[in-house]
C-alpha cells in the first residue's frame, strides 16, 4: 500500500513539458519532453501522426564533474527558426541544393550552471539534433558516452556494417532489426507499416564517430563511441563546443533515401573556400589496378609499376580516349617501407619516374597528374612533412591528391576516433590553403563536410574495387546495398569498370604474384562486363575512374561509353531500386544524359521507362550497353550487346532483360541539327 502511494506521489509530482517542432510539410513532428523532476530529456518522432520513434533518450555522459543528461532546468522558451535557402555546389550528384528546415533550440542549465542547448531541426526529409554546450569555466569537458537513443515502433529490415574503430571495408549485412547488435551508420532500414528510414551523423569536425548499438530483441539502437584516443577518452571537448547531428532521414520508398541523403549536406556549414573555380570533377585511369592483382608493383624493381614508360603509356591512352586525368601509386620512394615503419618519401620520386619528363608530356598532352600519398597509417610522420609535401605536390603541376591509410595508426590511435577525425578534417583545409582536391582511402565516414570544404571530393570507406582482385570479392548486391548505405553518405571512390572479369589476362601472366594474404587465388568479380559499365553512372564520384588496365580497354568497343561519359554531373533522378537488388538512375551532364541500371544477384526484367526527363525538342543519340545473350554474373559476365536508338523525351525504351550481377548504361547525346 505504501510503495502504491509513493508510485502515486512521484507520478503526480512529475512535471513533464513538451515542446514541438514540425516540418516544413508538417508531415513529420518532433515532441521534445523535459522531465523536471529527473531533469531529463526524451523524445519522440512522428511522421502523418504515425510514431516512429518513439521516447529517445537525449543526453551527454562526461567522465566527471559536469553532468550533462539529468538534473537539468529549462531555462528559457524554445528558439524557433525557419530556414529556407538554395545554394550551389562546384560538383555534386545534383549541384543545385535547397537547404529548407524547421529549427527548435531548447537550452537547459546544468548542475554546475553551463548551459546545454538542445538544437533540433526538421526537414521534409528527416529529422537532426545535435548538442550545444556553453561552459562558464574555462575546464575541458571529457565526453565517454552518450544517451542519444532511436526507439522504433516497428519491426525493420536492415542494411549495415558491423561497428568497427578501424574500417569500413566489411561485407553489408543484411538482417532484422530485432536481431542487430551494432552498426556503423548509415544504417538503412525498410519499416513494417511501408517506411524507409536510414540513420546517420553529419557535421563530424571534432569528435569521434558515432556507431550504433542495441540489445538482441530490442528495437533501440543507442548512439555508442567505439573509438577512444588511446588514454580511453572519447571526446575531449573545449569549454564550448556542438556535436555532430545525430539524425534520420525517412521516406515512403527505398530511393526516396536516395534523394533524402543531401540533408546530411545541408547540416553542415556554408562553404568556407571563396573561389572555388579550381575544384573539378574528372574521369581518370591510373598505374593502380595491376599492383592489385599482382603482376606488378609499387616498390621499385623488376614488376614496378609507376616507371617512366609506363606513366608515359597512360597519359596517352588518357589523352587517345578524351580522359582527363591520371593517377600514379608507387611513384614515390619510401613504399619498402609499407607495413613496417611506414614512411614514404612524398617528395622523392623513385629513381625510374622521371617526373620531369613525365609532367612535361601529361602537359603536352592536356592530361592532369594525380598525386599519390600512401601514409600507411603513419599519421605522425604524415602531419610533420603535410605542408611541405603538399607544396611540393602543387609545384610539380599535381592538384589531385588521392590518400590512404591502410595500416593501423603508428601511435595507437585509432582511424574512427577525434585523433583520426581532426587528422582528416586536418589534410582538407590545408589542401584546401595550396589549391588541392582531395580523394581519402580508409577515410574516417562521409558527413557531408563537401559543403564547407568542397575540395574533399571522393573518399573509399567501403569495400571497393580493390577487394575484387584478391579476395572472395564484392557479393553480386555489393553495388546496390552500397547505394542505399554508404552512398548515402556522400560519393564513393569505388573505382569500376574492370573489363577482364575473370582475371584470366593477369593472373595467368608470369609476372603475377600472390601479395596479399585475403588472394585464395579464386578472385574474380561477381558482376557482369555491362554491371561494370552501369556502376560508372550508378556509384556515384565526382571523381570517376576506369580502373583497368588500358590494354583492357583497347579495341574494346563497350569502352566506348567511359569516352562519352562525364564526370561532372548537374542532377540526378533516381528512378527505382530496392537494396540488394535492383536500382536505376540517370544523371545529367550538361547536355548528356546517362542512365544506368543495375541487379543483385537475380535477373531483372526493366519495364519500359519514360524519357521524360530528356530536354524537350531534342533528338538523342541513345547507346544501350546491356548484358548480352545469355549472360549471368556466374557463368558468362562478359557479352555486352551494344546498340543505337534515336530518342526524344517522348519515348519510351524498349524492355530491357538484364542479367543477374549485371547492368545496363545508356548515353544519351544531343543529335547535332
Ligand atoms: C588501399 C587503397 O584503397 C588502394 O586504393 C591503394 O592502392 C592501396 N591502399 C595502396 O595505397
Ligand atoms: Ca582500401
Amino acid at each position: 500500500m505504501k510503495q502504491v502511494l509513493l508510485a502515486f506521489l512521484l507520478i503526480a509530482s512529475t512535471s513533464i513539458t513538451a515542446q514541438n517542432l514540425h516540418s516544413p510539410d508538417g508531415k513529420l513532428a518532433l515532441h521534445i519532453k523535459h522531465n523536471a523532476t529527473t531533469g531529463s530529456l526524451t523524445y519522440t518522432l512522428h511522421r502523418e501522426k504515425r510514431p516512429i520513434l518513439k521516447d529517445g533518450q537525449l543526453g551527454l555522459i562526461t567522465r566527471s564533474g559536469q553532468n550533462l543528461s539529468t538534473h537539468l532546468q529549462s531555462i528559457g522558451s524554445p528558439i524557433y527558426q525557419t530556414i529556407d535557402s538554395t545554394y550551389v555546389m562546384p560538383w555534386g550528384e545534383n549541384k543545385i541544393n535547397r537547404d529548407h528546415f524547421c529549427e527548435m533550440i531548447l537550452p537547459y542549465r546544468t548542475e554546475e550552471g553551463a548551459t546545454l542547448s538542445i538544437v533540433c531541426r526538421l526537414y521534409n526529409e528527416g529529422m537532426a539534433i545535435r548538442y550545444r554546450y556553453e561552459g562558464v569555466r574555462s575546464d575541458s569537458v571529457m565526453i565517454m558516452d552518450e544517451l542519444t537513443s532511436f526507439p522504433f515502433t516497428a519491426p525493420a529490415k536492415t542494411w549495415s556494417i558491423p561497428a568497427n574503430n578501424d574500417t569500413y571495408e566489411l561485407d553489408y549485412r543484411t538482417m532484422t532489426l530485432d536481431s542487430l547488435q551494432d552498426a556503423n551508420t548509415p544504417i538503412t532500414m525498410e519499416l513494417e507499416g511501408g517506411l524507409w528510414a536510414s540513420i546517420h551523423e553529419a557535421a563530424l569536425t571534432d569528435y569521434p564517430e558515432m556507431t550504433l548499438s542495441k540489445k538482441i530483441g530490442s528495437r533501440t539502437l543507442k548512439a555508442t563511441y567505439t573509438a577512444a584516443w588511446r588514454d580511453g577518452i572519447m571526446a575531449r571537448m573545449g569549454h564550448t563546443f556542438e556535436t555532430p547531428w545525430r539524425s534520420i532521414i525517412i521516406g515512403t520508398k527505398a530511393i526516396d533515401l536516395v534523394s533524402y541523403s543531401a540533408m546530411w549536406q545541408h547540416l553542415n556549414p556554408a562553404c568556407k573556400i571563396a573561389d572555388t573555380s579550381w575544384i573539378r570533377p574528372l574521369r581518370y585511369v591510373g598505374v593502380w589496378w595491376g599492383m592489385h592483382v599482382g603482376i606488378q608493383s609499387w616498390t621499385m624493381g623488376e614488376r614496378h609499376g609507376a616507371t617512366t614508360a609506363n606513366a608515359i603509356r597512360h597519359i596517352d591512352f588518357a589523352a587517345d580516349n578524351g580522359i582527363e586525368g591520371v593517377l600514379f601509386e608507387g611513384w614515390n620512394e619510401g613504399w619498402e617501407t609499407w607495413g613496417g615503419e611506414q614512411k614514404l618519401n612524398f617528395m622523392k620520386p623513385y629513381a625510374d619516374f622521371n617526373l620531369d619528363s613525365i609532367r612535361k608530356h601529361a602537359a603536352q598532352r592536356g592530361v592532369k597528374l594525380m598525386n599519390h600519398h600512401e601514409t600507411g597509417g603513419n599519421v605522425p610522420y604524415y602531419e610533420s612533412v603535410l605542408d611541405s609535401a603538399l607544396r611540393w605536390s602543387i609545384a610539380h603541376d599535381m592538384h589531385y591528391l588521392k590518400t590512404g591509410y591502410a595500416g593501423g595508426y603508428t601511435n595507437g590511435e585509432k582511424h574512427h576516433g577525434q585523433y583520426a577525425v581532426r587528422h582528416y578534417r586536418r589534410v582538407v583545409e590545408t589542401a584546401a590553403k595550396y589549391g588541392i582536391m582531395v580523394n581519402a582511402h580508409e577515410p574516417i565516414k562521409d558527413t557531408g563536410i563537401r559543403r564547407t570544404w568542397p575540395n574533399m571530393m571522393t573518399r573509399e570507406g567501403a569495400k571497393g574495387m580493390e577487394w575484387n582482385a584478391w579476395s572472395r570479392g564484392n557479393s553480386p548486391e555489393h553495388h546496390s546495398i552500397l547505394v542505399f548505405t554508404r552512398l548515402l553518405s556522400g560519393p564513393m571512390d569505388y573505382t569500376p569498370g574492370v573489363f577482364d572479369i575473370l582475371h584470366s589476362k593477369t593472373k595467368t601472366s608470369p609476372q603475377y604474384r600472390n601479395w596479399n594474404n585475403e588472394d585464395e587465388g579464386n578472385s574474380r568479380l561477381n558482376t557482369t562486363r555491362a554491371g561494370q559499365i552501369a556502376a560508372w553512372i550508378v556509384l556515384y564520384s565526382p571523381w570517376q575512374m576506369a580502373s583497368d588496365l588500358p590494354e583492357h580497354y583497347e579495341g574494346e568497343n563497350a569502352f566506348q561509353f567511359f569516352k562519352d561519359y562525364r564526370a561532372d554531373i548537374d542532377e540526378s533522378f533516381p528512378l527505382f531500386g530496392y537494396p540488394g537488388r535492383e536500382y536505376g538512375v540517370v544523371r545529367r551532364a550538361g547536355d548528356r544524359f546517362f542512365l544506368g541500371v543495375i541487379t543483385g544477384n537475380e535477373a531483372y526484367t526493366m519495364p519500359r521507362q519514360s524519357l521524360h526527363f530528356l530536354r524537350p525538342h531534342t533528338t538523342y543519340e541513345a547507346r544501350i550497353y546491356i548484358d548480352g545473350k545469355d549472360a549471368d554474373w556466374r557463368t558468362n559476365p562478359l557479352p555486352v550487346d551494344i546498340h543505337t536508338l534515336y530518342v526524344t523525351g517522348e519515348d519510351m525504351l524498349p524492355v530491357l532483360k538484364i542479367a543477374a550481377g549485371g547492368g545496363v548504361a545508356i548515353s544519351f547525346i544531343p543529335v547535332e541539327k
